[in-house]
Formats: C-alpha cells, structure tokens, sequence
C-alpha cells in the first residue's frame, strides 16, 4: 500500500507537524512496515502550497520548513496551489498536521473528496476537536464535567470601547482572575496567554484575537495535567493515563518543546478509581465527538477535591517518538511502528 504522508501545512504548528512526520515516516521504513507500506510524502508549505514527494523527503530528511519561492499572501497562494501528480497513486493518507487547516476537518474534507481512506478522524471530529468553543458546548451534553469559560468573538474585542469594556466585566464577573485566554482553534498553547489582571486580560484579548475570530477565556484551575490516548474506530480502547510536569507557570509552547523543560509519568501516579474514571472520560469525549483512529484526551486533576475536568480533545496529537501519544501506547507494549501500522488498518477497515 502507498502511503501518502501529508505534512507542514498552513498552522502555527508547522514544525511540530514536521517532527511527527519524520517520526512517522521513520516508522514506516522499519522492516515489517517495509513489507507492508510504501511511504510517499507530500509536505504542505506554509502557504498551503503542496510540494511533491522529492522535495517533502528532503524536508524530512532536513527538519527544515522549505519554501520554494516567496510565500504568496493569502489572497493569492490559491494561484500557485495544484496536486503533485503523485497524489493520485496514494492509497491511503496519513495527515500528520496539527492545527488549523489539517486537524480542523479541512484537509478531512479534501480527502474525503478524493474517496480515498485516511488515518484519523472525519470531517465533523476533527472539527469539533478543533474548536475549543463547540468542543466544550459538546461535552456539556454529554455530561463532562470541565472549567467555567465564555466564548468570545474577534469583533467584540475589537469594537466599540464600551462594548469591549462591557466585555471585560462580564469575563471578570463570570470568570474571575486568573483566567486563560485561547484562540479557539489552535494548538501547542499558540496563542494562549495566562492574565491575573484587567490590563494583561485587554492584552490577551487582543493577541487571541489576531489569531482566531472565536476566543475562549476559561476559569484557570490548579490541577495536575493528565492524558489518555484512544486508540480505535467504534470500539476504541483507552490507553494508561501519563501526566506532565513542569515548572514554568503553564505548559506553554516552551516548555512543551523545549527538551528538559518538562517531565512525564507513564502511568501517573493516581488512585486506581481516578485513572478508570479518566479512561471511562476518554471514551465518552472521543465518542461524543465521534472520533476515528486516534486521540489523546487532556484532562486536569484537582487533587483537592478529587475532581476531574476535561480539557480537550486532540484528534491529531503530537507524534514524534518522544510524544505522550505514542509512549501511552508504547507502555502497554504497543511499538511506534506497530501504533503506525494499526492506525492505517483502522483508516482501511
Ligand atoms: P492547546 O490546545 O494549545 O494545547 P490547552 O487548552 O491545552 O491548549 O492549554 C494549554 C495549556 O495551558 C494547558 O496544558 C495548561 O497548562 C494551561 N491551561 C489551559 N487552560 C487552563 C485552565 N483553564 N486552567 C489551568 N491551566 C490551563
Ligand atoms: N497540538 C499538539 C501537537 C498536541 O496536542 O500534542
Ligand atoms: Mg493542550
């Protein structure tokens, strides 16, 4: 089976897409998966523009993002946007890019278009999982308990000062400091800023809004942070819960990928009855999202009160051999290669 290896992509988590994808294609290159697959990599530019299967390996083999000529503005990448021609022998597909334009249900579209099976969730999942806004109204229904939060759009922040000061209230009322402000669609904390005041809010506020129209602003809590990977189609398995450590004052994009900056406990060090509830929790989320192949399901642990919160969803997690996703996997004996081969016999089944 060709395998086509779609990475980069037009997001704030370009480079992180790129080291999932070295890992990924390392995967299939071992000799059982060599056997069984043959890898074709199609890297996507930032400017969205897709390259052919050369120059995408030459960007694995670099972990360089490339860009062939100057990148176009928005408006005008569509002009230079064409498949390669070898897209059209691929068999399966393996997006591996994380955040919008990739995890958000675009690129599920698009391949859902070409009728061709792909690793991962569908449209409707990876857009859920996606949008931190429509995930949390989802999983208020099906009875996930997680933080207070308010959802906010670009135009208020950026209007009338009365409307934004009424806005800042309101979020001071509701939510009360401190208080995490998110684009709604992103990832990797891009984005994601901490206040404890009215003025780092009125900062916040604005950044979020450059990268997204949809804003979040969560109550933050003081919790452990804990995650469960799924593995499956519609009877999905949840893997062992791990936890992160660190010391910085969030997991910000510093400490996620900065070597040293922050520890994992595989399993994390929790009452038995709590690690059940978060799987039972990791399967209801993946459900009621209704996922496909994988996810890991972040949650966070008030240890003072025993409680458990979601807080999202990633339908396209992290996958660079060091990731949780794959080290969940790999505690309960199942390989980097062999989590490879099973999530494109999921996409196939
Ligand atoms: P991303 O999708 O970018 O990973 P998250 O919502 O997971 O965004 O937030 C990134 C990090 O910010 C979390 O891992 C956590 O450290 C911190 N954080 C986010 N929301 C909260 C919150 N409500 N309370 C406490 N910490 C939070
Ligand atoms: N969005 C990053 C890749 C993660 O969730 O691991
Ligand atoms: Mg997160």
């Amino acid at each position: 089976l060709k395998v086509g290896l779609l990475f980069g992509g037009c997001s704030g988590e370009h480079e992180v897409s790129i080291n999932s994808a070295i890992a990924i294609a390392q995967a299939l290159t071992t000799d059982e998966n060599q056997s069984r697959y043959e890898l074709l990599p199609f890297y996507i530019q930032k400017d969205g523009v897709w390259s052919d299967p050369a120059i995408s390996q030459k960007v694995l083999e670099s972990n360089t993002p490339s860009q062939l000529e100057a990148p176009l503005a928005s408006s005008e990448a569509h002009r230079r946007w064409q498949f390669p021609s070898a897209v059209g022998d691929v068999d399966v597909w393996f997006p591996v890019l994380h955040g919008p334009n990739g995890e958000d249900g675009t690129v599920q579209g698009l391949l859902t278009l070409m009728q061709v099976p792909f690793v991962g969730s569908g449209v409707l999942s990876a857009a859920i999982g996606m949008d931190k806004i429509a995930m949390k109204q989802l999983f208020a229904q099906v009875g996930l308990p997680q933080v207070n939060y308010m959802a906010v759009t670009r135009s208020q922040i950026w209007s009338d000062p009365c409307v934004y000061t009424q806005l800042c209230d309101q979020i001071e009322a509701t939510l009360s400091y401190p208080c995490f402000v998110k684009p709604a669609n992103l990832g990797s904390s891009v984005g994601i800023s901490k206040v404890r005041n009215r003025s780092q809010l009125e900062t916040a506020l604005d950044s979020a809004a450059t990268y997204d129209r949809r804003i979040i602003v969560e109550t933050g809590v003081v919790a452990r942070e804990v995650e469960c990977a799924v593995l499956g189609n519609d009877q999905p398995k949840a893997s062992t819960v791990g936890e992160i450590t660190y010391q910085s004052d969030f997991y910000d994009y510093e400490t996620k990928y900065t070597v040293g900056k922050a520890d994992w406990s595989i399993p994390a060090a929790l009452p038995t009855a709590v690690a059940e509830q978060i799987q039972e929790m990791a399967i209801r989320a993946f459900t009621a999202i209704d996922g496909a192949g994988l996810a890991r399901v972040d949650f966070f642990y008030v240890e003072s009160t025993q409680e458990i919160l979601i807080n999202e969803v990633n339908t396209l997690p992290g996958f660079t051999a060091t990731s949780m996703y794959p080290q969940l996997w790999a505690a309960a004996g199942i390989s980097f290669a062999e989590l490879v081969h099973q999530l494109i016999q999921f996409a196939i089944a």
